[in-house]
This record gives C-alpha cells, sequence and structure tokens, in this order.
C-alpha cells in the first residue's frame, strides 16, 4: 500500500468513525409528496451539517396511518426508530407505555417554554416532561380553489354551504369536476370535521370530538352533518376511492378540479409546483368558518435509545426543529406556519400570513380547535371509531343520516 492509499484509508476510517462517534438518529414519518419530501429534506440536510446521520424511514400514506401501523410493529418488536412523526394525544399513549425519552435538557437550554405557544407545548409534554418537539401549525380547514375556472365562469369562492352548492353546481354544468378528493378514511374525515365545524359551531365541536359528549354526537345537528357531507359526495368524481389527497390536489393544479378541501400541505404542493396564491389559486377558509381554526400540529416524538452517541444527535435534531432558519424554510416549503410565536411572516405569502393572524385570533376568541380527522383532538382508538362511521357513511349511498347518527354514538361509546 502506497502511502497516499493508506492516507486516504486512514482519512475514510476516521470519518467513518468520527460519523459513528457522533451518532445516527432514524427518523420515521410519512412526508413523501412533492412538497412534503421538499420540507423533510431541509431537517435532513441541517442534521447531516452538524455531522450528524440520518437514516430515512419514510412510510408512503397520507395522515400517516401506514407510518402508525409500521412504527408499532417496530416497537412491539423492541426496536423503535430514534424518532417518529407522532402527533396530539397519540404522544400521551406511547408515554404511558413508556416508549418516550425526556428531553427536558433541550427544552430548557433552547426556552422552549417561552417561544411556544402553551396549546401546544403542553401536548409535547408527558407527565410535565418534554418527549416531543413541535414542528409547525396546519391549519386544516382550507378551501383550495383553481382561479383560471373561477374566473372564466365568473364566480366567487364560496363562503357559505349554500354558496358553495350554488357554486359547484355551475362547475360542475361547464364540465369541470367541482370537487377532487381522495377517497380515504382520513380525507373523508378532514371533509367531514370542516363541515361540522360549521354546523356545530366551535363550541359544540369540541364537546362532540374532544369531550366525546354523547348529546351532541347523537344530535340534530349531527344528523345535518351527515345530510350535508351526503351532498358534498355528489360534486366528486368516480374515481376518487383510493386516490392520494396530492394527486387531488395536482387535479386543482391542472385545472381539471375546481376546489379540493385540504389542509395547508396542500398548499407545499402548489408551491412545489410554481403556483402563487391570488395569481393561480385562492385559498380561503372552508364555508362558514371563516372565523375559526381547526389545527393539526406536526411533531416528533423521541423514543429511549441506549447508545450515548444516538442520544447526541438525537438532542440535535430537537434542537434544530425549533431553531428560527428551521421553522422559516420548512414551512415556506410545507405550506403551514411556524411554531414559534416570535417567527418572522415576512417572507411567507398571504394564505400563511392569513394562517397565522387567526391562530392567533382563534386562541383568544375560543375558535381554535383541534382536528379530530388529524389526530390532534381525541385518543386513537375514539378517532378510529369515528372514521369507520364517517367512511362507511360516504361511500354507502342509502345510508340514512340519522341512523348513522346514532351508529356514530354508540362507535364512540364503544371505543371509551
Ligand atoms: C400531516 C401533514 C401531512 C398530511 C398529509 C397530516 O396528517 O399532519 O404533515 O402533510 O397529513 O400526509
Amino acid at each position: 500500500m502506497n502511502i497516499k492509499t493508506t492516507l486516504l484509508t486512514l482519512s475514510l476510517s476516521l470519518s467513518s468513525s468520527m460519523a459513528l462517534a457522533a451518532g445516527q438518529v432514524e427518523v420515521l414519518h410519512w412526508w413523501t409528496s412533492g412538497g412534503e419530501a421538499k420540507s423533510v429534506a431541509v431537517l435532513k440536510k441541517m442534521l447531516e451539517e452538524q455531522g450528524y446521520q440520518w437514516k430515512d424511514f419514510a412510510v408512503a400514506g397520507g395522515g400517516g396511518d401506514n407510518a402508525m401501523t409500521v412504527l408499532k410493529a417496530r416497537a412491539v418488536s423492541g426496536n423503535p426508530p430514534a424518532a417518529a412523526q407522532i402527533k396530539g394525544p397519540s404522544i400521551q399513549e406511547w408515554g404511558e407505555l413508556g416508549f418516550l425519552a425526556n428531553i427536558d435538557d433541550v427544552a430548557k437550554a433552547n426556552h422552549w417554554n417561552d417561544v411556544l405557544p402553551a396549546v401546544v407545548s403542553n401536548v409535547m409534554k408527558y407527565q410535565g416532561h418534554y418527549v416531543a418537539v413541535p414542528v409547525n401549525v396546519h391549519r386544516v380547514n382550507w378551501l383550495w380553489a383553481n382561479k383560471a375556472i373561477f374566473d372564466k365562469l365568473n364566480l366567487k369562492v364560496p363562503t357559505t354551504m349554500d354558496e358553495f352548492f350554488t357554486v359547484a353546481d355551475k362547475i360542475k354544468a361547464a364540465g369541470y369536476i367541482p370537487l377532487a378528493h381522495g377517497g380515504q378514511p382520513w380525507q373523508d374525515a378532514t371533509v367531514f370535521e370542516a363541515i361540522a365545524l360549521d354546523v356545530l359551531g366551535s363550541e359544540d365541536y369540541r364537546k362532540a370530538f374532544v369531550d366525546l359528549d354523547m348529546d351532541v354526537l347523537g344530535g340534530d345537528k349531527m344528523v345535518k352533518v351527515f345530510e350535508l357531507f351526503r351532498k358534498v359526495h355528489s360534486y366528486i368524481d368516480k374515481n376518487a376511492p383510493g386516490r392520494d389527497w396530492n394527486i387531488a390536489t395536482s387535479m386543482v393544479i391542472n385545472g381539471k378540479a375546481a376546489m379540493q378541501i385540504m389542509g395547508d400541505w396542500a398548499k407545499g404542493e402548489f408551491t412545489a409546483a410554481g403556483k402563487v396564491p391570488g395569481k393561480d389559486y385562492i385559498c380561503a377558509p372552508t364555508p362558514g368558518t371563516s372565523n375559526q381554526f381547526t389545527y393539526n400540529i406536526d411533531s416528533f416524538a423521541f423514543f429511549k435509545i441506549k447508545n450515548k452517541a444516538d442520544q447526541k444527535a438525537q438532542d440535535a435534531l430537537a434542537a434544530t426543529i425549533l431553531t428560527p432558519e428551521f421553522q422559516q424554510i420548512f414551512n415556506l416549503n410545507k405550506g403551514s406556519i411556524p411554531v414559534r410565536l416570535d417567527a418572522d411572516m415576512s417572507k411567507f405569502d398571504a394564505c400563511a400570513v392569513r394562517s397565522m393572524k387567526d391562530f392567533k385570533a382563534t386562541a383568544k376568541s375560543g375558535d381554535l380547535v383541534p382536528s379530530m380527522a388529524h389526530g390532534m383532538s381525541t385518543t386513537s382508538y375514539a378517532q378510529g371509531a369515528i372514521y369507520d362511521v364517517v367512511t362507511f357513511f360516504f361511500n354507502t349511498p342509502n345510508a340514512d343520516p340519522k341512523q348513522t347518527t346514532e351508529m356514530l354514538k354508540k362507535a364512540v361509546k364503544a371505543a371509551l
């Protein structure tokens, strides 16, 4: 071996042992669409720049149902990843099972209690200790509209459900698909909860999906929610079943469909396609909910691991996620808004600026509510029961709204 090769071998083995010494994090997430992949790539890059290794554990499937199934299998076999995209009350479920690591030191060093709103930091703690870190705030009650179609047909984006049906009829008559939708339980639930927010109002929405109040779950207003939900079904196309959410978004981007009801990760797709709000597309709160905000906060929970170097990598990941730099670049790509209260919004578009304004205003007015469809409002068991009934109803043309409301009540009761 000549000197050059020896030096090269030495430096290679040194750098690989340094990399090992610096530790690795395996990160489970479900960010695989165009906009999502661009966003998560930022985190990987920022971690690698600090000398740590990122082991990607992406499980495709919007809403994360597939990812959660895979995570459970890995955890049960005693081999969970170092970090996983886990949200809302599920963090408590994993905490109770004893899987999660305490990251109070990182939180303290970076003043998380001061920079995060309490509605967010409380969810990140298990028994008063930080076990997860929030990434962003997504607004779920958004309607996305193709501007060219609305302009061509001289239509205004609907602000009530009545207007929605009037506009949708005209769009249908002009040969476009009024509503782009993907028939998957979480997407059905996303549309359902938007209608519920309008019909029930914030207080009863909370009673139904947070308190699981049987009177509201089985009440007359819920019957009305199902009736409207049924009517909405007639404005989606026959190929909706099984379609991924981002394919539905691309139908709005390409002018095949006029609207989509979806959280603002859809904006990540518009952005990735080079589209500009106000010019190519319009973002508006879902009909009847302009003063309400359904939130969905992405977060990563950290699992207990033994290797000290990997623990350091975990801490670095947690700290990086809440840096102002990461919050800015990530959320510009993802469509969401930063979770830090002190975030600089000057680079964000009109949809994000409105989202931040409404997030703060609704936190004061009591109209900031957790998304049931995105696992923010209740246990995964109750959420699963609601999903089942909602999806069954949406796919069963002759299911009766009144009977289904009773069914909803019973299904939730059985999941308690
Ligand atoms: C997540 C988003 C994600 C969306 C679609 C939601 O539940 O919170 O981050 O983009 O699912 O996959």
